[in-house]
């Protein structure tokens, strides 16, 4: 039997048969997460493209069902997390109508919100309402403080997404995120899961294993590496290093104290990084599409 860690394993992708793929190679997959700029490199979407057949929103909507529901049947009980649309006007309540829409297309549907003023007020409307979701683009303590104050008493485990790569790319140590947000919920009541996200390279996967977050998501080429290693766990030795590619140091992110009974319209909502990721992920779902929305 291979190694398995506590954490529980999501594949980070838009392609089903490179989720089958995982499942081959490590044993199995226990979820899968997805976003507009994955599902936008799907390789039939890409066919559909490269044959000049761009997209109505609606078959876009259909294909992306599509999808998530092939993967839906891959993986164990950590769920597909699909994301609403959303750019920088999306309201609450369109977020909360698109989610609705996609929690029926998989019973193990997770819905994503961005970590913003809007995707916060849908998240709590969407608890309410016992849809499962995940708060992704996710770049604080801060926004992670506001998951867990916008969701107290929801019934299934909230998943709040921090982006450690995006972090990494302008400099910061986007570990000590992780390890920040972990530490903050420690005297919390264990409502909110940390699925770690944007993972890079091995050594960020094995990190979070070994600071012991709930879930987390890597690409496909991150788990075969994984697996060509034979599936290492970290040990007591394990040391991880905050470096760039080119060995320079990341900046360290420092622990702040935050009162998780505070109202979640009080913490800063506002990294420059949400805004961009929002903006990314607007227009690679628009190039996949007949005509801009
Ligand atoms: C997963 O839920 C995220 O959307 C994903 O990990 C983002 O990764 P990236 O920063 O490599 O795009």
């Amino acid at each position: 039997m291979p190694n398995r860690p506590k954490t529980r394993i999501l594949v980070d992708g838009g392609d089903p048969e490179e989720t089958s793929r995982i499942k081959n190679l490590i044993g199995s997959v226990d979820g899968q997460t997805t976003n507009p700029s994955l599902i936008a490199k799907n390789p039939e979407v890409q066919r559909l493209i490269a044959s000049g057949h761009k997209l109505t929103t609606e078959e876009q909507k259909e294909q992306y069902k599509k999808i998530v529901q092939k993967m839906s049947a891959l993986i164990g009980n950590a769920g597909v997390s699909i994301e609403v649309f959303a750019d920088l006007n999306t309201t609450a309540e369109q977020m909360l109508a698109q989610g609705q829409e996609m929690f029926s297309w998989v019973p193990n549907a997770y819905i994503k919100y961005p970590c913003t003023h809007e995707g916060l007020r849908a998240a709590q409307a969407s608890v309410k309402r016992d849809i499962r979701i995940n708060m992704t683009l996710c770049f604080s303590q801060d926004q992670a403080a506001a998951v867990y104050a916008a969701t107290r008493g929801a019934k299934e485990p909230v998943y709040v997404s921090p982006f450690i790569g995006r972090l990494d790319d302008r400099g910061e140590d986007g570990m000590d995120v992780v390890r920040n947000i972990l530490r903050m919920y420690r005297v919390g009541d264990g409502h909110v899961w940390l699925l770690a996200a944007s993972i890079r390279h091995l050594n960020h996967l094995l990190c979070s294993f070994a600071l012991g977050a709930e879930l987390a998501t890597a690409p496909g080429k991150v788990l075969q590496e994984w697996a060509a290693n034979g599936q290492p766990l970290p040990d007591q030795s394990f040391v991880y290093k905050g470096i760039d590619s080119s060995g320079h140091s990341l900046k360290p992110i420092q622990y702040k104290d935050l009162d998780l009974n505070a109202s979640w319209e009080s913490f800063d909502l506002n990294p420059a990084l949400t805004k961009q990721g929002i903006q990314k992920f607007v227009a690679d779902y628009e190039s996949t599409l007949r005509r801009s929305a």
